[in-house]
């Protein structure tokens, strides 16, 4: 895993936007894993910036969404499809055709699943899978105890999740209790993952994910069996992260190499 930390929210959001946006312009016609919730916000916010002011196509692109609430109408204003046109797509010019949602307002569920798993398939795969985390550890809407080989399925969510969800409905009692989501597994198979983690409500979670053990009761902590995770969080979100001088160290390293300044990390020298 690579751990990036950046000062601040905004700082997330605007490196989070440029790495998506600089993904985009190397493979234009990419397949992006999208997350809701709060934490993306201003990342949909800067790569629409990116789009308005700079010219960033997304005329080929094709995206995923993690998940989906049962029971809302895609035109609920708290359904995640109203919340991606509202927050994203409405205002960048990705075709109507290349943007999936689980579809959570049919009764075949399990058919829906599989169709979701098969366009996914069919798309060539997921290339960059975008995530948050909860507080409880899930991504998407795997809740602990999920299995790690996951796919695509009904779950139901946990009473962390509903809590926190509460601040978008009127009351903790109209969060649906039932969720689509994509599985562990199906976010595995993506080739790429960036995981955004924001203020001090998410540090143990991003504690557990980056440093505890592989666990079914902290489903991000999968992300350890990845090859290719880039973990983007606040100082608030990374404040209970015990390594983090190493992980600050790395990216100087990193830095170093990439400018190809050799003699500052002794190599070379007589
Ligand atoms: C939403 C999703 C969830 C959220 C997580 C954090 O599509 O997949 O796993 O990423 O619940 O939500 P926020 O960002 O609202 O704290």
């Amino acid at each position: 895993m690579r751990i990036i930390i950046e000062p601040d929210h905004v700082a997330v959001a605007c490196r989070a936007a440029r790495l998506v946006a600089d993904f985009i312009r190397g493979k234009p016609s990419c397949v992006l894993g999208l997350p809701t919730g709060s934490t993306p916000l201003g990342m949909y916010r800067e790569l629409i910036r990116l789009h308005r002011d700079e010219g960033l196509d997304f005329s080929e692109v094709i995206t995923f969404n993690l998940d989906e609430y049962i029971g809302l109408a895609p035109g609920h204003r708290q359904s995640y499809r109203y919340y991606m046109q509202e927050n994203f797509l409405d205002h960048v010019n990705i075709r109507s055709q290349n943007s999936h949602v689980p579809d959570g307002f049919t009764r075949d569920f399990e058919g829906s699943c599989d169709l979701y798993e098969q366009a996914i398939r069919d798309a060539g795969g997921i290339d960059l899978q975008i995530l948050g985390i909860g507080s409880d550890g899930h991504i998407a809407f795997n809740e602990p105890g999920s299995s790690l080989a996951s796919r695509t399925r009904i779950k139901a969510l946990a009473s962390e999740t509903i809590r926190d969800n509460a601040r978008f409905f009127e009351s903790e009692a109209d969060v649906p209790r039932l969720a689509i989501t994509v599985g562990i597994g199906t976010i595995l198979e993506a080739r790429r993952c960036l995981l955004l983690g924001t203020g001090s409500a998410k540090a143990s979670s991003i504690c557990a994910m980056v440093e505890g053990p592989v666990t079914a009761q902290v489903p991000a902590s999968v992300l350890q069996l990845h090859r290719d995770v880039l973990v983007l969080v606040d100082q608030a979100a990374g404040e209970q992260l015990q390594r983090r001088a190493y992980y600050e160290e790395v990216e100087r390293v990193r830095q170093l190499l990439d400018a190809g300044e050799l003699r500052q990390l002794g190599i070379g020298k007589p």
